[in-house]
């Protein structure tokens, strides 16, 4: 409660905003909390009051006044083609601005699977030539949290614990947090009975899929995905993709959208 507030600068690059979306439906802690008592948010160009010029000005504030202590969040991908005219948040090409705002930060969150991994804009064909994070970014710690979008509590656990402890939380060989990603979501998932006893929902309006059976004959990705969803679940805890009667497509995983994760029209 003494301690000054962490300095945060939270960037969008190429992305769709729902990891924001998620980020602030947190319950424990609830975002609000985190944002207004935990951390001091200090630039944000979707959440923040300020816009325009006036926005701009508390970024440079901040990366100048914080030099070497704050965190850089960033939300999206850094679209390369014809020189990142892509991306042009507040005038600036985004590859400038992330490469601007990095050089001084001390650790750099990576929000979902745009910024860890490239995600629907890095699908085949790239167009922009979109291209995660760590391949701008090569001299900070960076702790990735895939998903599309991240699990809001698992979100803002990583800030929670890198306020804590004043370090990274511990990350397995992809830079992800071990404490979220470390065992797939078939691994703790409650129809795994199901699935070892060879019982499968085959179509999804047949008999399997009432009485609650495996989903992966009807394509879930759980076998193969890390994340939390099976333990730590959406909406507070309420329910998840597979609960809810749809197999995981593998959201959180290295180019998702590629790897047949969605339906083909024959
Ligand atoms: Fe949106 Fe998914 Fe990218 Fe997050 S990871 S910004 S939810 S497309
Ligand atoms: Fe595994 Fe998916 Fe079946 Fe759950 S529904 S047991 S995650 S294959
Ligand atoms: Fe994504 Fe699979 Fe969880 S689709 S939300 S990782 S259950």
């Amino acid at each position: 409660e003494t301690k000054p507030r962490t300095p945060v600068v939270w960037l969008h690059g190429l992305e769709c905003t729902c990891c924001t979306e998620s980020f602030i439906r947190s319950y424990t802690p609830v975002a609000k909390d985190l944002v207004l008592s935990m951390i001091s948010l200090d630039y944000d160009d979707t959440i923040m009051a300020a816009a325009g010029a006036q926005a701009e000005e508390a970024l440079e504030e901040t990366i100048t006044k914080y030099k070497g202590n704050y965190i850089l969040a960033v939300e999206g991908n850094v679209p390369l083609a014809d020189d990142g005219v892509n991306c042009i948040p507040g005038g600036e090409i985004f590859l400038d601005k992330i490469k601007h705002v990095a050089k001084d930060a001390k650790a750099v969150i990576g929000w979902g699977s745009c910024a860890s991994w490239g995600c629907v804009q890095a699908a085949k064909p790239n167009p922009t030539h979109a291209v995660p994070i760590t391949e701008i970014i090569k001299d900070k710690p960076i702790v990735l949290v895939p998903g599309c979008p991240p699990i809001p509590e698992v979100m803002t656990a990583v800030v929670t614990y890198i306020l804590t402890y004043d370090r990274l939380p511990p990350l397995d060989r992809m830079g992800r947090p071990k404490m979220f990603y470390g065992q797939r979501i078939h691994d703790k998932c409650y129809r795994r009975g199901h699935f070892d006893a060879g019982q499968f929902v085959e179509q999804f309006d047949d008999l399997g899929a009432k009485l609650g059976y495996c989903l992966y004959k009807v394509g879930c990705k759980g076998p193969t995905t890390y994340n939390a969803c099976s333990t730590v679940r959406w909406n507070e805890g309420l329910s998840w993709p597979v609960q809810s009667g749809h197999g995981c497509i593998g959201c959180s995983e290295p180019n998702f959208f590629d790897k047949g994760s969605f339906y083909e029209h024959e």
